[in-house]
């Protein structure tokens, strides 16, 4: 198996960082623009292998493309990240033009390969890849929800002191601060209602904190986040690479499932070795409907910006 990360920057780094230390496949590239920078990245990263006893075939080049050939899994993290006070939809223009180009440049090398989108605005730039490479919808996926659904059960974690494992908790919809819809009524926590648990006021702070879990550590960092994203990242790949069938929230074309089509956006799917091959439904009930058809507005006309 082969994976390519392209973007050598804090998310692409700590994704290529995550599949080569769980031994993904026997080989991972990563790729930037900017000279030396992927190869700097990737030797340091391979250097660690002998110290964490790991053994992927880590190397990183300056926009060769030939070097990622037959990759099974691309990664897409290049473009502009959030800067302090920024939405993640103010990227929309450049990183158009820096993911339509990589598409391209992927496929010439690696014409089967399944695509995982990071970029933001990143349902916009999901639904730009499926459209300007024309594969099938299958091999399109957006990572957003992965991210989202960790954040989500990492404050309930805080606010029940419970381990973050023992729940399940999954954040829908599109992947901004004020389209994703974390879903209160279904959070578990070893199986039951995590609304057993919490007043209704504690668990909208929780959700409120979830849907602004990327702007908090903006402010704190200066720049976005990238150990969460970096493995929110790799947890899709590795579903897609071990065929593990998972059921990660993940941006992908919808057809008429939850009342949209058209439109790239967050739902749970599962995740194996075609790609996303199925879409769960989640029975959403009237109020959280509403809350995904608004979403689904948001997530529209940022689309449409593109065609402006
Ligand atoms: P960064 O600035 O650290 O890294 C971006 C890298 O892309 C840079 O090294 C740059 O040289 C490279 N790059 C730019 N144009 C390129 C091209 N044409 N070909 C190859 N490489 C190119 O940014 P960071 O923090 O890694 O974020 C990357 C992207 O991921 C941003 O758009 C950010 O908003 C997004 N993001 C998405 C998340 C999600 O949940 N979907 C979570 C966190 C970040």
């Amino acid at each position: 198996m082969k994976i390519t990360v392209v973007g050598a920057g804090a998310v692409g780094a700590t994704t290529a960082d995550n599949i080569a230390r769980k031994e993904l496949a026997a080989e991972v590239v990563l790729l930037d623009i900017k000279e030396g920078f992927a190869e700097g990245k990737a030797l340091d990263m391979f250097q660690t292998a002998a110290l964490l006893g790991w053994d992927t075939k880590l190397t990183g080049v300056t926009n060769d493309y030939s070097r990622t050939a037959n990759s099974n899994v691309v990664v897409i993290t290049s473009g502009l990240p959030r800067k302090p006070g920024m939405t993640r939809e103010e990227l929309i223009g450049v990183n158009a033009g820096i993911v339509k180009s990589v598409v391209d440049n992927i496929l010439k090398y690696s014409p089967d390969a399944i695509f995982v989108i990071v970029s933001n605005p990143m349902d916009t730039m999901t639904y730009l890849a499926l459209k300007a490479s024309g594969l099938p919808k299958n091999r399109i996926i957006g990572m957003g929800g992965a991210l989202d659904s960790a954040r989500f059960k990492c404050y309930l974690s805080l606010a029940m002191n419970v381990s973050p494992n023992d729940l399940h908790a999954s954040v829908i919809g599109g992947h901004g601060d004020t389209t994703m819809i974390p879903l209160k009524r279904l959070a578990t926590w070893n199986g039951t209602p995590v609304t057993n648990y919490l007043d209704a006021a504690t668990l909208d702070k929780v959700a409120a904190d979830t849907m602004v879990g990327g702007a908090t550590l903006t402010g704190l960092l200066g720049t976005s986040a990238w150990y969460a994203p970096g493995a929110a990242s790799a947890a899709v790949v590795e579903s897609i690479i071990r065929d593990e069938k998972r059921v990660i929230p993940c941006s992908v074309l919808l057809e008429g499932e939850y009342g949209q089509s058209d439109i790239c956006m967050g739902v749970p799917v599962v995740l194996g070795k075609t790609g996303w091959e199925k879409i769960i439904d989640y029975k959403l009930n009237e109020e959280e409907q509403a809350l995904f058809s608004k979403s689904a507005d948001a997530v529209r006309n940022m689309n449409n910006v593109l065609s402006t």
